[in-house]
Formats: structure tokens, sequence, C-alpha cells
């Protein structure tokens, strides 16, 4: 039996909010906006170009369309200094022993994110070995929700839509995967992302017992 297993990446493997809220603050800053944490947690799965509209509009500023470019790339700039330093140590917790079993298992693995440094990152904590197939913010031509990412995903692995399991902490990413009529595992808190069909805080809740019945399902 195999089944698609696709993983987010920024909030599913890795911890990267931090960075784009550290990054975020300070262009929000030079604009004189106020950016707060919980707007930080907004941003989660959205893609670059719609983070700096609604940090914008939050902030109920104009720029033109050169500054825009201009932020975005001193943006980027800052994020990737902080994802330089990075390593295996911020893996988070037991995403190493999922894949182990799923590898264990036969099963193909791709990566379904948003980003377009998701190749840089994989390769920073050194997982880009495991993943049959990346998909990222560069393939892509429609954020999530749209579920283009993930069927993309389905294709490079030849496996059919329904036979994928998405794992994602971002509203946008767990209707992306509904709709694209996966089942969606959503990683975080059940009050944001109660429309998953499993929700679990972290992967300490995810055991091989329960990733078996996902298999043989
Ligand atoms: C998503 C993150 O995975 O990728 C968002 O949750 C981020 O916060 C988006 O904005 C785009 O990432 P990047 O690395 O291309 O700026
Ligand atoms: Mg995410």
């Amino acid at each position: 039996n195999k089944k698609g297993f696709i993983f987010d990446l920024d909030g599913v493997i890795v911890d990267t909010a931090k960075y784009h809220f550290l990054a975020w603050k300070r262009l929000a800053k030079s604009l004189d906006i106020h950016f707060t944490e919980e707007e930080n947690e907004q941003l989660k799965g959205v893609s670059r170009v719609r983070s700096l509209e609604k940090i914008l509009a939050w902030g109920n500023k104009t720029i033109s369309k050169d500054q825009f470019t201009e932020l975005m790339s001193k943006k980027n700039e800052e994020y990737l200094s902080y994802i330089a330093e990075m390593d295996s140590s911020e893996i988070l917790s037991d995403v190493p022993r999922v894949l182990q079993y799923l590898i264990e298992k036969q099963q193909p693995i791709s990566l379904g994110s948003a980003s377009k440094n998701a190749r840089v990152i994989l390769d920073r904590v050194d997982l880009r070995k495991h993943f049959d197939a990346i998909v990222d913010g560069n393939d892509v031509s429609k954020a999530k929700p749209d579920p283009e990412v993930f069927l993309i995903a389905a294709k490079l692995l030849n496996i059919d839509p329904k036979d994928c399991i998405v794992f994602e902490d971002s509203v946008a990413g767990v209707t992306a995967a509904n709709t694209a009529n996966m089942v969606s595992i959503g990683i975080g808190s059940k009050d944001v992302l109660g429309h998953a069909d499993y929700v679990f805080n972290d992967f300490t809740e995810i055991s091989d017992d329960f990733l078996n019945e996902l298999i043989n399902n």
C-alpha cells in the first residue's frame, strides 16, 4: 500500500515563523508601521507578496511598485541571514521519527510549501535527502488556499490526490489540502485548525500506529 505523504515546511518541519517575524518587523518599522506577533500569526502560510500587502494594509500605507520590490528583497535578505545560521537542532520534535517510519514503510514523501526558500532550509537542516519530491513557492502560480501546490506534489509522487495525506500548520494550507481531496492533518491548535480531518499539537502526538492506519486505510 502506497500513500503520498506531503509535508508543509514552515511551522511543520521547522519553526521559521520567528525569523519571518524579525524580518517583517524591521521592514514594518522602517515604514513606521507597528507590527505585532498576533499579526505575524496571520501571515502563516501566506505568500511573501501577500504578506507585504497585508502589512501595508494594516499600517494604512501605500508605496510605489519599485519600493515594494525593494522591500521584498530586503526582507528576504534579512530572513536568509537567519536561515544561514540554522542547523538540524531546529527540526521540530519527532519529525525525524515520523519521516523515518514512513521511509521504512516505503511511502512516497513530498514537500508542499509556499516558501521560495524551502530548498535552502531543507539543506540547512539536512532533511532534503528524505524527500522524493519538492514543491515550493517557485513551482506554483496560485498560493494556498489554492490546492495547486499539493496537486503538483501528488503528480510528482505519482499518487492519486485522494491517497495523499497533508501535514499543515496554517488555515490556508488545511483548506488547500481539503480542496485537493486529500486527508488533512493539522499541526497546531484545534481552535485554529478545526477544519482539518485530524489535529495534533505536534508530531509527538502522532504515533506509529496512527501512521500505519493512514497507510492501510
Ligand atoms: C510560508 C510561511 O511557508 O512561506 C510564510 O508560512 C511565508 O510565513 C511564505 O511568507 C513564503 O516564504 P518565503 O520564504 O518565500 O518568503
Ligand atoms: Mg506552514
